[in-house]
């Protein structure tokens, strides 16, 4: 039978912060083998066994990509073939756009030292799921505003980074068709079109702005990049926010699609920055056997069913609702809330940074109060909320969270084992990666567990990727131009 005692605490009255604190409830129902709980969430514990299996089809899935044929994981050329050397420096424009937020910045490289002023605007639903055109106009008016407000206007052309996150098939630096749109965008219009014409088109419309995009990058790129200026071992950019994806220095041996390339200084790079989009792992069937039915829910209700399904198991986007569907169900099964389920049932009441809350519930709270756990399902309106129905939401909350650490950790392992190095650091940025209390050190512990032979590795929180990072590919692209143009002054002079 289920471990489960009810004292309820009844809101409305006698309940309050403090009977929690005196109604100290059992230990936490993971102690127990066999709560019904725990049989009703088995699924979404994940063993080594199984995560070596998901690295193993990860790859499959990247090879297929890096070969040209059709794959979930796209493997995303990025035509960023050199990381920065430390002598970058100048003025610099930057554009982020890949979630809720649009950021402009300035940005100054002098040596090691970043300088950098910005403005946050906000992206609304309406901009995000309207038009394209509708869309750029907004991000140009945001840029105008930030040039004016920082006397930039009159300052010739600066370059400019664009941080693009999302899918975009590059056929060099400066082009970028967007595969598909991603995490809770829709913007009519731009699926298959550059976007670096459509945010110049944006521009012109206007008349009062130019610009010089000299980089189109994907926010893990940044990522790379701002982390390889601190630190040349840095080969991975992983990004856990709103969404979840990964790039990595690729040899160019090994990206069959990419065969009889050669840059514009008729050079065939050594190496380049492939985006996987690994986001899209599993949208062929690979992850159907540890997909749950709740996984199932989350896609089916998404603005963009069967797509991103290894991302809607992981990122920001996606936890707290994965949460709250499971929560939902054992509602509905009568093991939570006395059975009552319709304060859960509310799509997306539950958002990832509640999960995050909770699982800091069980890292501080020694006494095992659940505060800001019984504070949370109180705030959404459960009503009748007992001591175990807070250790359960806890101990769902962590199964979830550690789930999205541990398939994350899969990927990281598989990216880590397959470069092959002695020494690696993995640049790690966004949202999941900063703010949740656990996921980081879950995320370390099980790529430890999970890579080969006498591989070391550091994770490295990369400081803002998608600004400083955008000015650096900028940087670098600017510094690889004049070079050219000086080596070929020089050959005409001769
Ligand atoms: C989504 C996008 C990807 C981006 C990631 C993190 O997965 O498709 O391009 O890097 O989110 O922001």
């Amino acid at each position: 039978m289920s471990s489960i005692v009810c004292h309820p605490i009844i809101k409305n009255g006698i309940a309050t912060d403090a009977r929690i604190k005196k109604q100290r409830p059992p230990p936490l129902v993971v102690a127990r083998p066999r709560d019904l709980i725990q049989e009703a969430c088995e699924r979404l514990v994940l063993s080594d066994q199984q995560l070596r299996r998901i690295m193993v089809l990860m790859e499959k899935s990247m090879e297929q990509g890096l070969s040209g044929k059709k794959a979930a994981v796209k493997m995303l050329p990025t035509y960023v073939d050199a990381v920065p050397n430390g002598t970058e420096k100048g003025d610099f424009l930057a554009l982020d756009l890949g979630g809720t937020n649009f950021r402009v910045l300035h940005i100054k490289l002098e040596g090691k030292e970043t300088k950098m002023t910005g403005k946050i605007f906000r992206v609304p639903e309406s901009i995000m799921r309207g038009t394209g055109e509708a869309l750029f106009d907004h991000i140009a008016d945001c840029m105008a505003k930030f040039m004016e407000e920082n006397n930039l206007k009159d300052a010739t052309k600066l370059p400019l980074g664009f941080t693009f996150s999302f899918p975009c098939e590059q056929d060099g630096l400066t082009r970028g068709k967007l595969v598909t749109w991603t995490k809770g965008f829709k913007a009519s219009g731009v699926e298959g079109s550059d976007v670096v014409t459509l945010l110049r088109d944006a521009c012109h419309r206007r008349k009062d702005i130019d610009i010089d995009v000299v980089a189109l990058l994907n926010d893990t790129v940044g990522t790379l990049m701002a982390c390889a200026f601190q630190e040349n071992t840095c080969q991975i950019g992983v990004i856990v926010g709103t969404g979840t994806n990964a790039c990595y220095m690729e040899r160019l041996d090994r990206i069959p699609k990419l065969a009889g390339y050669v840059d514009e200084h008729n050079v065939t790079p050594e190496e380049m920055i492939i985006n996987t989009e690994w986001g899209a792992f599993g949208d062929d069937g690979a992850l159907s056997f540890l997909r749950t039915k709740w996984d199932d829910a989350v896609d089916r209700e998404s603005i963009n069913p069967g797509q991103h399904l290894y991302e809607k198991m992981i990122s920001g986007m996606y936890m707290g609702e994965c949460a709250r569907v499971v929560l939902e169900d054992l509602a509905k099964q009568g093991l939570l809330f006395g059975g009552h389920s319709d304060a859960i049932s509310t799509p997306h009441c539950f958002p990832t940074k509640f999960v995050s809350e909770i699982d800091s519930d069980l890292l501080e709270d020694d006494d095992r109060t659940f505060q800001k756990t019984y504070q949370i399902l109180e705030d959404i309106g459960v009503e009748m909320i007992t001591a175990n129905d807070c250790a359960n939401v806890a101990y769902v909350c962590s199964l979830i969270s550690t789930r999205a650490a541990h398939l994350t950790a899969a990927g990281i392992a598989m990216l880590l084992n397959r470069i092959n190095k002695k020494h690696v650091t993995v640049g790690v940025d966004g949202s999941v990666y900063r703010f949740h209390p656990t996921y980081p050190t879950l995320l370390d512990a099980k790529i430890a567990e999970l890579i080969v032979g006498d591989i070391e590795y550091k994770l490295m929180l990369s400081e803002d990727g998608s600004g400083r990072g955008a000015a650096l590919v900028a940087a670098v692209a600017t510094r690889l131009k004049e070079e050219k143009l000086a080596a070929a002054a020089t050959a005409s002079e001769r």
